[in-house]
């Protein structure tokens, strides 16, 4: 029996990725705010502690087949899968949703003004985070690597403790995720109006696609790898120092 005062929203994310989506529907932030215990959560956002509590034990209580079990994960197999899959795809598909994004907003962004500032908005996301992958792939990324031996541990040294990046990249997370779910609501929750062209309504999905994407590759980091990385630096902290 999961106790909600103690359990976390991320504790219940990394041991199932399928919470995620129970997590979602209710509004409740699995991947920045991951920190909070579920009663928390439901608390901060007007949630039915109990209703999120009875649905997380039905899910765990089904078996989680061909879901991949990324807690078990090294890190060194994380940050690869990271990089090849997330990373990969805010590059792959980007430019094309920032170039439907300015043309919804060109072309409609009299009637629906909202549609200027999501493309200025969503602008400003891809060229945070290009710069964002590019420090965890320059920097920390290696510097997880060698504290898991799989590569020199001199990666480690720019920086003091591997804490200093992850908080930087942590506040980064938050950044994104403020900006995308602002995105939402301009949307209305990516709910195109009714006069909205093909490309209006591509672009919404495409938008809404990446802002799920972006609460894995989030969830991914801050909750299992970053966690992974800050105990890998504290056992050798201490098998140093004895
Ligand atoms: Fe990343
Ligand atoms: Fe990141």
């Amino acid at each position: 029996m999961m106790d909600p005062t103690q359990t976390t929203v991320r504790d219940v994310v990394a041991g199932d990725f399928r919470a995620a989506a129970i997590f979602q529907h209710h509004g409740l932030d699995f991947c920045c705010g991951g920190g909070r215990t579920i009663a928390d959560a439901c608390q901060a956002k007007g949630v039915a502690v109990e209703e999120l509590s009875k649905q997380l034990e039905e899910l765990t209580a089904t078996p989680a087949a061909g879901i991949p079990q990324f807690n078990r994960w090294s890190p060194d197999l994380l940050v690869d899968y990271i990089v090849g899959n997330h990373h990969r795809y805010v590059r792959e598909t980007s430019p094309t949703i920032l170039a439907h994004a300015k043309k919804v907003a060109r072309v409609h962004g009299d009637h629906h003004p909202e549609t200027v500032r999501i493309a200025e908005l969503f602008e400003g996301i891809t060229r945070d985070l290009d710069q964002h992958m590019q420090k965890e792939e320059g920097i920390l990324f290696p510097a997880i690597k060698g504290l898991a031996g799989v590569a020199p541990s001199g990666n480690r040294f720019p920086f003091g403790s591997v804490r200093n990046p992850i908080r930087m990249m942590e506040m980064e997370h938050q950044d994104a995720g403020d900006e995308m779910a602002e995105i939402r609501q301009l949307s209305h929750g990516f709910a195109p109006p009714e006069d909205a062209c093909m490309t209006y309504r591509v672009l919404y999905q495409e938008l809404q696609a990446f802002e799920q994407d972006l609460h894995q590759h989030v969830h991914l980091e801050n909750n299992i790898l970053f966690p992974k990385a800050v105990e890998l630096e504290q056992q050798q902290t201490t098998a140093a120092a004895s």
